[in-house]
């Protein structure tokens, strides 16, 4: 078959950097006046909330947003079923400083502090919480202006079908991704973000330049049947070292951030629903249960070696498994916690879509996997991106560590 195999490294590849950058003190701007003076009163690291487990209401237990990093990657362990992913872009001609982000980005993480807490819930937030976590990113032109050079560390290549995106789907400045079981919640407190953020008078002066609502099936864990019918998510890092090693950032002013990537994919299931179960279970490289065609546990691994008789790959040379899988790539493994999506449209039949979503410390590893599967993978016939975005989840904060601190304090 002619495959180059490359040995799995476990090396990290770090965001090295210079010493992180002072605190943002009094940054109010307009959430001046909700600033919180406390920690939310959760019990943090509780292992219910870590674990995502069911409530007797259906919205989860409070999942603390501060610490060393932010909640909405592996805080709960159970990604929440409903996702709000927003992306917003400067408007032309207002551009934002370094202090103008340093202070928006300080009142977004005192607002989500706000939100989050549990005790004694916001107003505006009448039943509380549930597991609700906010997510905040930035995209490579704001981290350049962190850090010279640290958007080349999150900016994606183009891959096949990116040239056929607009700018503003393959672009962006601040990520906010919202999620909670409760499926009212998540597009509630993105309209409370944004009130201020956007609008012609906004002093922060963004635009929306493209928001996605997905949503998961229950389950435990990051596993989930995806919309072909198949569990995904079964192979990530398996512990709190892999998790290191692979997905966060170890040092510099971007340590404890991770880079998320994000890209939005139209899914022809109507063409994958042609195909007969075997033919369906080739394109993925395992049965929807998870078993790989190799044989084994559902939730194992794929033995790439293992052929039939007649000398053909069991995991089949085109299949999505063989393709993704890290070891062609020498790729340490990312983390993915993708939620499915459908896209309506007057007169038109819903379509089915994946907003595929991964994190690890080393943009390289999703690039390299996705020009791979571009390749060599025929599930790509079944998908067409239809946005994507490379962005640096910041580190986590504190009642005292404003939210981009270490990379915007002067
Ligand atoms: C387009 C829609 C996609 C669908 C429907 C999909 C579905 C799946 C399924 C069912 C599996 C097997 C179970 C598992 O290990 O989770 C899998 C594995 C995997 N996928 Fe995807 N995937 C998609 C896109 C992507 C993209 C864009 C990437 C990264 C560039 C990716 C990376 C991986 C990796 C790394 C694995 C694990 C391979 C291994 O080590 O065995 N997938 N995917």
């Amino acid at each position: 078959m002619g495959e180059e195999r490359r040995p799995a490294t476990s090396r990290r590849r770090l965001l090295a950097g210079s010493a992180a950058g002072l605190a943002v003190g009094g940054a109010g701007g307009f959430w001046a006046g909700t600033r919180p003076t406390d920690e939310p009163r959760t019990t943090p690291g509780a292992p219910a909330a870590a674990a995502g487990v069911e409530t007797a209401d259906g919205r989860g237990l409070p999942v603390p947003a501060a610490g060393p990093r932010q909640a909405g990657v592996d805080r709960p362990a159970t990604p929440p079923r409903q996702l709000s992913f927003v992306v917003l872009g400067e408007r032309a001609g207002t551009p934002l400083d370094r202090a103008g982000i340093a202070a928006l980005l300080a009142g977004l993480g005192d607002e989500i502090r706000t939100l989050t807490a549990s005790e004694a819930p916001d107003p505006r937030m009448p039943d509380g919480p549930g597991n609700l976590t906010v997510q905040v990113g930035i995209g490579a032109a704001w981290a350049d202006l962190a850090e010279t050079g640290l958007g080349d560390r999150v900016r994606l290549p183009t891959f096949r079908g990116s040239d056929a995106l607009p700018g503003d789907l393959r672009d962006g400045d601040l990520v906010l991704a919202v999620a909670a079981d409760d499926p009212a919640l998540p597009d509630h407190v993105v309209d409370l973000l944004l009130t201020g953020m956007t609008g012609p008078t906004a002093p922060a002066g963004l635009r929306v330049l493209w928001a996605q609502r997905a949503f998961r099936s229950p389950g435990s864990g990051a596993v989930v049947r995806n919309p072909l019918g198949f569990r995904d998510g079964i192979i990530q890092p398996a512990d709190a070292a892999a998790m290191d090693d692979s997905v966060w950032i170890a040092e510099g002013p971007a340590a404890g951030g991770t880079i998320g990537v994000v890209r939005r994919f139209s899914l022809d299931a109507a063409a994958f629903g042609t195909l007969d179960a075997e033919e369906q279970a080739a394109v993925i490289g395992r049965r929807p249960d998870g078993t790989p065609l190799s044989g084994g546990d559902p939730d194992g691994d794929v033995d790439l070696t293992a052929k039939t008789p007649h000398g053909e790959y069991l995991v089949p040379a085109d299949s999505h498994a063989r393709a993704a899988h890290p070891s062609f790539t020498g790729s340490p493994l990312m983390a993915r916690r993708s939620y499915a999506i459908r896209v309506d449209g007057d007169g038109t039949a819903p379509r089915p879509g994946l907003l595929f979503w991964s994190f690890q410390n080393d943009v390289g590893v999703f690039a390299r996997t996705q020009q791979r599967m571009d390749r060599v993978d025929r599930l790509m016939d079944f998908a067409a991106p239809t946005a994507e975005l490379g962005y640096l989840v910041l580190p986590g904060f504190t009642a005292d560590r404003p939210l981009g601190a270490g990379l915007f304090g002067t």
